[in-house]
């Protein structure tokens, strides 16, 4: 019989708690006998204490023993990549990363997430695809990453249900920016998923769970850790999220973004995190090329067009209609003028990401319903000069009232000044 109260006592002051019990929690809670409160209280407890590697790793193999778990790479005879983010604003890279990857020979399955307080998730992105079904079986996810060479599937209750049920619960009681827990949380879903080869892009900065390089480094290496304790090649890119990623925040905003960047019209710092990317997951693959080959048949793989056409295979695989005409659209458009000219010095990535919210791209509790055609999209951003008057952004919303309030919110997250900011790399380091 499990002591919760007992174990939640024990963590909240300090103590460590043992892989048997952490075990005995996390499958508790998987199957209702820990209630919500409970679990709750538990995540906040280490959201202060922290949890040793140990526990870590403990926690991670109980995620992974709520499921079933595959081994990927020796159902297909192949080495199978995954690439996976800690949250962001504006993320939509796994989206335009898959198919390139897959355009380019190497097969690519990802097990995902749906949004977690500000940032947004991938699920939620690719289900603003009419008919996209994120929810395959096990049997079809193997069968589709055979078939297609990519696929990017939804914790199914095989997969690792115990962290789909608590990434949703620490969405909605502030548990989500803990190292222990983000790291196992990824890397659970990482291993179960059977993915041999790994690239995990860490946030740094005010739109990321991690706001210093330090504290990032810290999640790296503990992801690292738990890829190398499960016999993975992982790297780890740590770049930055102080302002949004691309210009668009919101599900199928983000969408066309994503697409641009496949047929080789996206924006500049988006391509370049989508190609460092790239880079590194062929050369982690079977294809035995270095990083500098793998990005140049990653871009050879966008101008030759291969790239859209393993797009539109892999949305087609998983039910969805690729065509662009079919994402929803919001009825308001509403535009953010310059109250003044000069540089934009600052771009709040965690303003832009909660005014998405607001306007319904995310969710505030478990059960809200997300609205995929609304978000914002950064017209100007970190170093662009602009007159008086000029656009900034544009608040896509529902009504006309949501969109004033949009449009208030986001010009609070713009910084103007007169001299333009000093520059800052979008890869800020790289661990492996
Ligand atoms: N992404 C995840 O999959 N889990 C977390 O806890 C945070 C980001």
């Amino acid at each position: 019989m499990i002591h919760a109260a007992e174990l939640i006592q024990r963590k909240r002051d300090g103590g460590e708690l043992s892989a048997d019990e952490l075990r005995e929690l996390v499958l508790g809670y998987a199957s209702g006998a820990v209630p919500d409160y409970q679990m709750a209280a538990f995540c906040m407890a280490v959201m202060f204490r922290g949890l040793t590697s140990a526990e870590t790793f403990a926690m991670t193999e109980a995620f992974i023993g709520s499921g079933t778990r595959i081994e990927m790479g020796k159902l297909l005879g192949r080495r199978v990549v995954d690439k996976h983010s800690t949250g962001g604003v504006g993320d939509k890279t796994s989206i335009a990363v898959a198919p390139i990857v897959a355009a380019c020979g190497v097969p690519f399955g990802k097990m995902s997430g749906r949004g977690l307080g500000h940032t947004g998730g991938t699920l939620d992105k690719l289900e603003s695809i009419p008919g996209f079904r994120v929810e395959l079986s096990l049997d079809e996810f193997v069968a589709q990453v055979r078939e297609t060479g990519v696929a990017i599937i939804g914790q199914t209750a095989d997969l690792v249900p115990a962290d789909k049920k608590l990434y949703a619960l620490r969405d909605v009681t502030a548990t989500v920016d803990s190292v222990a827990l983000i790291a196992a949380s990824i890397m659970s879903k990482k291993i179960a998923a059977g993915a041999d080869a790994i690239v995990l892009d860490v946030k740094v900065g005010d739109g990321a769970f991690m706001k210093t390089l330090e504290d990032a480094r810290i999640l790296a290496e503990a992801m690292l850790s738990l890829g190398e304790r499960a016999g993975r090649k992982v790297v780890c890119l740590l770049t930055d999220m102080d302002q949004p990623l691309g210009h668009a925040v919101g599900n199928a905003l983000e969408l066309h973004e994503a697409i641009a960047t496949i047929r080789g019209d996206g924006p500049p710092d988006f391509t370049e995190l989508v190609l460092a990317a790239c880079a590194r997951l062929l050369a982690l693959s079977d294809l035995g090329v270095d990083e500098g080959e793998g990005r140049r048949r990653a871009e050879q793989a966008v101008q030759d067009g291969s790239a859209l056409a393993a797009y539109e295979r892999w949305i087609r695989a998983q039910g969805g209609d690729p065509n662009e005409d079919a994402l929803p659209a919001a009825p308001v458009v509403a535009q953010v003028e310059a109250p003044r000219g000069g540089y934009v010095r600052a771009l709040g990535a965690i303003r832009v990401g909660y005014a998405a919210l607001r306007l319904g791209a995310g969710r505030r509790t478990k059960e809200d319903a997300i609205d995929h055609a609304v978000g914002v999209v950064c017209r100007r951003k970190r170093g662009d000069e602009v007159a008086a008057g000029e656009l900034l952004a544009e608040v896509h919303a529902r009504d006309e009232t949501s969109a004033a309030d949009g449009v208030r919110e986001v010009l609070a997250a713009y910084e103007l000044g007169d001299e333009p900011p000093a520059r800052r790399a979008l890869v800020l380091d790289v661990l492996d």
